[in-house]
């Protein structure tokens, strides 16, 4: 199993904080944020990963998290030139990915469970992890059918879908880079991710799971609070960096 923290972006909604620095770099009360997705894949006991980043951010990636040594893991860095969306990760990953399976997690997501036994466990197609949330609008939603199979799944519907947002935490195998050279832009020009587990539902061969704790996506203000509180009063005693 190999690992990718997509880091990339421009953030404008955090605007002016993410001027000077990117977003995945900010205070999450005591560590930069991208800190906690980096805990959620060391923990499973994953040495390979690959941090995608924007080229104006790269250096202070280096300066702050080096070859990985530090850690017990080695980090790999590529550039994502421009933000052409989610699924473009294993676009940019092939090599890193080689024949292997992928985790592959957002900077900005923060998750209290520990996903490791998903992850070891996980053989082949899909797997994502789904949670009921407030206002689904702001995600890649799935909906399911009476017995929980997952049936739909649609980056951010204009139209109620369902209240089950998809996480950013997102299992898959090798043929997860065929699988996004296959994919069309979107209406907003982005290769989303929605499409690349669309994909894998298709044939199957996609496992939605719940998560039972919490989880915050910390790409807004509010839910950048919401985290750093997260942080504080829940997650120090399950930090292993
Ligand atoms: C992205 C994905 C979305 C997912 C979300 C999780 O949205 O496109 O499917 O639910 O991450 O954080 P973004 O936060 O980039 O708008």
């Amino acid at each position: 199993m190999r690992g990718i923290i997509l880091s990339g972006g421009n953030a404008t909604r955090l605007r002016p904080c993410t001027k000077v620095t990117s977003k995945q770099l900010l205070p999450v009360y005591n560590r930069p944020m991208i800190y906690y997705p980096l805990n959620t894949l060391i923990k499973v006991g994953i040495k390979e990963i690959l941090i995608i980043i924007s080229p104006e951010r790269a250096g202070d990636y280096l300066n702050l998290l080096g070859s990985g040594k530090d850690f017990g893991v080695k980090f790999t860095y590529e550039i994502q030139d421009k933000p052409r969306g989610l699924a473009d990760a294993f676009i940019i990953g092939e090599n890193f990915i080689d024949q292997d399976n992928v985790t592959m997690i957002l900077g900005d997501n923060i998750f209290e469970d520990d996903l490791s036994q998903d992850i070891k466990s996980f053989k082949s197609g899909g797997k994502v992890f789904a949670k009921k949330v407030s206002d689904p609008e702001r995600f890649g939603v799935v909906k399911f059918d009476a017995s929980m199979k997952a049936v739909e799944i649609k980056e951010k519907p204009k139209q109620w879908l369902s209240d089950y947002a998809i996480t950013g935490l997102y299992i898959f195998d090798s043929r997860v880079v065929k699988a996004a050279k296959s994919l069309k832009p979107s209406e907003r020009g982005e290769l989303e991710i929605t499409d690349l587990q669309n994909w894998y539902l298709k044939k199957g061969e996609l496992e939605v799971a719940m998560i039972n704790g919490e989880w915050i996506d910390a790409g807004t203000f509010n839910s950048l609070l919401a985290a750093q509180i997260l942080a504080k009063e829940k997650l120090q005693d399950k930090l292993i960096i």
